[in-house]
């Protein structure tokens, strides 16, 4: 493969794509970025200054239809992805697109189905499915290391808006205050819920669920000001499987605790197996297992083939997790390995995420899938 024969185009040039996805790109030789966009202007202008991006612009139709673009990667902020993943796929373009593809699952079905009929390759931020740990994790649950999966215990909390004073964003400050908003469950949930099938192999026969409120009044981003907020910023569901497996999940931004805040614990007849990936100490993640003839849990070094380019557990998971994101989306895109972590998984993920909020609203368990 020629080096830099992938051509990319970003749309979105804040904290995101500046930490994780630009350096993710930029690690891998086989692509390059040709053009960054953000609505703010100056902003695409000093990031192409930072990361040497030979165009920057604030016009994002533009970039999704320059003819020698092939992936469009969108990290702007939720409410606009669909819009702009849609106009990409439309346009012929690969996408990296942050999650939620859209809020309701049956848009991201259906642009999990344009991608599909127009053989688009398409990739999720879920990016916990990419650290190391996670996929040796994997790479033993298939060699049959915890056998018959009994339990996932799946968390995704930190305490990054525990102050009311840090500047929320990704909400929508002109909602209707009387009811409380999905938020944490979406926004944190997304990917420990995508580990949760992953692992599990199966599909949620139903669920039950409940969110709270901890936090009334934050400052937003938006309006610059205090203001009433009733988002979700803690919650917590239970799934039964179609296989016979349980688990359960907790979100939240507002426990203590360092980013980024996973800890997914899988048990089963012949083994278990836990994930933590929570900065601690200098360390990106730890994973340690246990068996029923030995059953104090031991960390496991993890070995080198997971790691990317020049990686180690001693580098910040932010680029790290995404440079093995972007390696395994190329390798999608240049070998035509199957896909995973894409806009099918979720549209299964957003599924979940909407019956949790309807067993919430309901009172009651709900069965999946939700109505076509
Ligand atoms: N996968 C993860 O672990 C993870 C972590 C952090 C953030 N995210 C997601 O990444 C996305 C971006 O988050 P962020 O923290 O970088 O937000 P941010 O607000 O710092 O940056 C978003 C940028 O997009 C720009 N923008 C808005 N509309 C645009 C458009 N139509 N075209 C081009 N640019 C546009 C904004 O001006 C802003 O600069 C969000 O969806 C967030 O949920 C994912």
């Amino acid at each position: 493969m020629k080096s830099g024969t992938i051509r990319v185009g970003v749309l979105g040039a804040g904290a995101w794509a500046q930490g994780a996805h630009i350096p993710g790109w930029q690690r891998d030789p086989r692509c390059t970025i040709v053009a960054i966009c953000d609505v703010e202007r100056e902003r695409a202008a000093e990031c192409a200054r930072r990361f040497t991006i030979p165009h920057a612009t604030d016009d994002w139709q533009a970039v999704v239809s320059r003819p020698d673009v092939d992936v469009i990667d969108i990290v702007t902020p939720s409410h606009t992805h669909y819009e702009l993943a849609t106009a990409a796929l439309d346009a012929g373009k690969h996408v990296l697109c942050e999650k939620p593809v859209a809020s309701n699952f049956r848009e991201t079905r259906k642009a999990a189905e344009t991608a599909k009929a127009k053989s688009l390759k398409t990739k999720l931020g879920f990016t916990f499915r990419y650290s190391p740990g996670v996929r040796y994790a994997k790479e033993l649950i298939d060699q049959g290391f915890v056998g018959t999966p009994f339990i996932f215990n799946g968390y995704e909390q930190n305490s990054q808006w525990l102050d009311p004073q840090t500047p929320l964003r990704q909400v929508n400050p002109d909602a209707d205050q009387s009811v409380i908003q999905v938020s944490s469950l979406e926004n944190y949930g997304a990917p420990v819920i995508d580990l949760s099938h992953w692992w599990v192999g199966a599909d949620y026969a139903q669920v039950v669920g409940t969110m709270r409120n901890f936090i009334p009044q934050r400052m937003v981003r938006a309006t610059g000001r205090m203001m009433r907020m009733n988002i979700d910023d803690g919650d917590l569901y239970l799934a039964e499987y179609t296989n016979g497996a349980l688990a359960s999940i907790q979100t939240s931004f507002v426990t203590v605790g360092n980013y980024p805040g996973i800890e997914a614990r899988l048990y089963g007849e012949k083994g278990a197996i836990i994930c933590r990936l929570i900065e601690e100490f200098g360390k990106a993640e730890t994973i340690k297992i246990a068996t029923p003839d030995a059953v104090e849990f031991v960390e496991r070094e993890i070995p080198a083939r997971f790691y990317p380019r020049g990686g180690s557990n001693n580098e910040s998971w932010r680029s790290l997790f995404y440079a093995n994101l972007i390696a395994n989306f190329l390798d999608e895109i240049i070998d035509d390995v199957p896909s995973q972590g894409d806009f099918t998984d979720g549209a299964w993920v957003q599924d979940a995420i909407n019956a949790v909020e309807l067993s919430f609203r309901e009172r009651r368990w709900v069965p999946l899938p939700l109505e076509r």
